[in-house]
């Protein structure tokens, strides 16, 4: 299956693809975690879009699209995906018709009020990028990753002016996105309140393994 996940900064995106990915075997291809890395790793795309992500706008719909084309043409895409954070415009969705067709754009549907305790309460690990929150998904020892032990660090764009203006940006530029994908019969809107567990349970019966 070929997904998109759509919906506001800290919806639970990144959390459910993960489940997603094992589940049914298919690549989470995240815009932001290819930033994020390319960040860390200070490459030039890395020194170009830092400034942008910190503040919580958008990168350009040029550099964006290339890295996903080039991403989606890897063996590894070619039976499905679930592209979390692209598109993020109607130029995006619309170049992205261009080179594949989605089965499916999956809405998280959730209220800012719930974004704001998410975003401020998520802390992720510098060595392997594992997501944690201090009060709904702690670690098991403070600030250290279960997984590798790695420390635990907040995202820049996750400080409460950073988080005030992704919300503005999703409102603007993103939710079109929702009447998009329903005028092409692909929207599917899941609730993304309940808990991870459940989440992934009713995302299940929405799409059944074959
Ligand atoms: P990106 O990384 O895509 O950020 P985002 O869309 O803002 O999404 P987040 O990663 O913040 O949230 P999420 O929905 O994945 O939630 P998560 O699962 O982590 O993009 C970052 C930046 O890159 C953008 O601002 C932009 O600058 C740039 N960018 C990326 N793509 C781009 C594009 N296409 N075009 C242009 N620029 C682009 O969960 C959040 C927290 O909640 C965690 O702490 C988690 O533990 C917790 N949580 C999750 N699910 C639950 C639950 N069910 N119950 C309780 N807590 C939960």
């Amino acid at each position: 299956m070929k997904f998109i996940f759509l919906g506001p900064p800290g919806a639970g995106k990144g959390t459910l693809a993960a489940q997603v990915m094992e589940k049914y075997n298919i690549p989470h291809i995240s815009t932001g975690e290819i930033f994020r890395t390319a960040i860390r790793e200070k490459t030039s795309l890395g020194l170009k879009v830092q400034a942008i992500i910190d503040s919580g706008a958008l990168v350009s719909d040029d550099i964006t699209i290339a890295l996903v084309k080039e991403r989606l043409a890897q063996p590894d895409a070619a039976e499905g995906f679930i592209l979390d954070g692209f598109p993020r415009t109607i130029p995006q969705a619309e170049a992205l018709a261009e080179f594949v067709q989605v089965d499916a754009a999956v809405n998280f549907d959730i209220s800012d009020e719930e974004v704001v305790k998410r975003l401020s309460g998520r802390r992720v690990c510098k060595k392997c990028g594992q997501n944690y929150h201090a009060e709904f998904m702690p670690p098991k020892k403070s600030d250290v990753c279960d997984m590798c032990a790695g420390e635990l660090f907040i995202r820049d764009d996750d400080k409460q002016e950073a988080i005030t203006h992704r919300l503005e940006v999703y409102r603007s530029q993103t939710a079109p996105l929702i009447g998009y994908y329903d005028t092409l019969k692909k929207l599917i809107n899941i609730d993304a309140r309940p808990a991870t567990g459940e989440i992934i349970e009713s995302f299940m019966k929405l799409f059944p393994l074959k």
